[in-house]
C-alpha cells in the first residue's frame, strides 16, 4: 500500500496504534495466564471464569465511558488517560497476591482497553486523509492482531517457568513506550473544531497536509450546529440509521464468534482430537500468524476494493467455514482434526479481511461529528456486551448441543450478518468523513 500521508504523521497514528496492540495483547494473555495461575491459586473453575470475564465488563464500560471522555476531553487526553490507566492496573496484575487483587486489576485493565476501542480508531480517523482512511485505521486492526499473536507466543515462551507475574508485566513495555510517545501528538483537527478552536484547527491541517476544505465546510457547519446535544438526541431519525449500523456491525463481529475461537481455540483443537498440549498450543500460534498476515492483506484492500466488498466476502467466507465446522464434527470421523485446521484457517482469514478490518474502519467513520465519541462509544459496548455473551455461553452450548450445533448457530448469524451489510452498510471508501455525513442527510430527503 501507498500511503499519501507524511512519515511524521505515520509516527503519530503508529503511537496511538499502539492502544490497538495493548487490547490484543490483554485479550490473548489470560489464556496461558490462566493455565500458569490456576496452579498457583488452585483456581475453581468459577474463579477462572470469573476472571476471564470481568475484564470484559471492564471493556464494556471503557467503551461507553470513553465516548463520553473523548467528547468533553478531547481525543488526545482520553488516549494519556487510557495508557496511565493500563500502565496502573498492569503493575496492579502483576503484583497481585490473591485471588481478589487479580480480579481487581483485570477489572480496571479492561477498563482501559475498552477506553482504547474506541479512541484508537477515532483519532486516526480524525487525523487521516480520506484516500488513505481505511488503510490507517486498519493499523489498529493489525496491532491488536499483533497484540494476541505475541500473547500466545510469549505463553509459549514462559510455558515450562509459568511465571504468569512476567506476562502480565510486559505489556508495560508498549505501553511505556506509547505514554511517552503521547506526549508528541497533537490533538485532532476535528475535535478543536467542535471545541471551537478554529485557528489550531486550521494549524494541524496545514501541518500535516490534509484536506483543509473538507474539513472547513465542517466548522461551517459547527458554527450553525447545535452544539449541546444529549445521549438521547443519538436516537434522533438524523442520527439513528448511521447507529443502527454501528450498533450491528459490532454485535455481527462478535455474534460470529471471532473470540469463542481466539480464547479456546486449544480447547477446539482438543476436541477435534490433537493430543498434546504442545501441539494445541503451537496450533493456536499459527492461527494468530494467519490472522496477522490476513489483516496486513486486508489493510492494503481496504481504499482500493471499498468496505462492502470485503465485508460481504468475508462473510460468505465465515459462513462457509463455519459449516464446515460443523460438518467436520458430525460427520468428520478420523478427517475431524484436517477439516477443524483447515475451516479454522479459512474463518481467521475472512474475519480478518472482513468484519475485523471494516468494523472499526466503518465504526469511525459514519457518525456526524457532533456525536462521534458517543455513538461510536455506544456501538462498541454492545460490541464488548456480545463479547462477553460469546464468552460466557461458548463452552455451556457445546457441552449443550456439541460443537456441531454450536457452530452451526454461528453460521447461521454470519447468513443474517451478510444480509444485513448487504441491505443497510453504504460504501465510504474514498470519501471524506464531511461527505459521509452528507450522504446521510440525502437518504433523508
Ligand atoms: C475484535 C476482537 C478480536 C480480534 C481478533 C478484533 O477486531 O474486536 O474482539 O479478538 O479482532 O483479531
Amino acid at each position: 500500500m501507498r500511503l499519501k500521508i507524511s512519515f511524521h504523521l505515520f509516527c503519530i497514528l503508529a503511537i496511538a496504534s499502539i492502544g490497538g496492540l495493548l487490547f490484543g495483547y490483554t485479550t490473548g494473555v489470560i489464556a496461558p495466564a490462566l493455565l500458569f495461575l490456576e496452579s498457583a491459586y488452585q483456581m475453581s473453575g468459577f474463579e477462572k471464569g470469573f476472571l476471564v470475564s470481568i475484564a470484559i465488563l471492564g471493556g464494556l464500560f471503557g467503551a461507553i465511558t470513553g465516548g463520553f471522555y473523548a467528547d468533553r476531553l478531547g481525543r488526545k487526553l482520553t488516549l494519556v488517560l487510557s495508557s496511565i490507566l493500563f500502565i496502573l492496573s498492569s503493575l496492579f496484575l502483576m503484583l497481585a497476591d490473591s485471588i481478589l487483587g487479580l480480579l481487581m486489576g483485570r477489572l480496571l485493565i479492561g477498563y482501559a482497553i475498552g477506553i482504547f476501542t474506541l479512541i484508537v480508531p477515532l483519532y486516526i480517523a480524525e487525523m487521516a486523509p480520506a484516500s488513505s482512511r481505511g488503510g490507517l485505521v486498519t493499523l489498529n486492526q493489525l496491532a491488536i492482531t499483533i497484540g494476541i499473536l505475541l500473547s500466545f507466543l510469549l505463553g509459549y515462551a514462559f510455558s515450562n517457568s509459568g511465571n504468569w507475574r512476567a506476562l502480565f508485566g510486559l505489556g508495560l513495555v508498549p505501553a511505556g513506550i506509547q505514554l511517552f510517545g503521547l506526549l508528541f501528538l497533537p490533538e485532532t483537527p476535528y475535535y478543536l473544531i467542535s471545541r471551537n478552536k478554529i485557528r489550531e484547527a486550521r494549524g494541524i491541517l496545514q501541518k500535516y497536509h490534509l484536506e483543509e476544505a473538507a474539513v472547513l465546510s465542517e466548522i461551517e457547519k459547527h458554527e450553525r450546529s447545535d452544539h449541546h446535544l444529549k445521549w438521547r438526541d443519538l436516537f434522533r431519525t438524523t442520527f439513528f440509521p448511521a447507529l443502527l449500523i454501528g450498533v450491528g456491525l459490532s454485535f455481527f463481529q462478535q455474534a460470529t464468534g471471532i473470540n469463542a475461537i481466539i480464547y479456546y481455540a486449544p480447547q477446539i483443537f482438543k476436541m477435534a482430537g490433537f493430543g498434546s498440549n504442545k501441539a494445541l498450543l503451537l496450533a493456536t500460534v499459527g492461527l494468530g500468524v494467519v490472522n496477522v498476515i490476513a489483516t496486513t492483506v486486508a489493510l492494503t484492500l481496504l481504499d482500493r476494493s471499498g468496505r462492502r466488498p470485503l465485508l460481504l466476502i468475508g462473510l460468505a467466507g465465515m459462513f462457509f467455514s463455519l459449516l464446515l465446522l460443523s460438518a467436520g464434527s458430525f460427520w468428520g470421523g478420523r478427517f475431524d482434526g484436517f477439516i477443524t485446521i483447515l475451516s479454522l484457517l479459512i474463518y481467521i482469514i475472512s474475519f480478518a479481511v472482513g468484519l475485523g478490518v471494516a468494523t472499526w474502519v466503518l465504526i469511525s467513520e459514519i457518525f456526524p461529528l457532533q456525536v462521534r465519541g458517543r455513538a461510536m462509544g455506544l456501538s462498541i459496548f454492545f460490541n464488548w456486551a456480545t463479547n462477553y455473551f460469546i464468552a460466557l455461553t461458548f463452552l455451556d452450548l457445546v457441552s449443550f448441543m456439541g460443537r456441531g450445533g454450536t457452530f452451526l448457530i454461528y453460521a447461521i448469524i454470519a447468513l443474517l450478518g451478510y444480509l444485513f451489510i448487504y441491505k443497510k452498510v453504504p460504501e465510504t471508501k474514498g470519501k471524506t468523513l464531511d461527505e459521509i455525513e452528507e450522504f446521510w442527510k440525502t437518504k433523508r430527503s
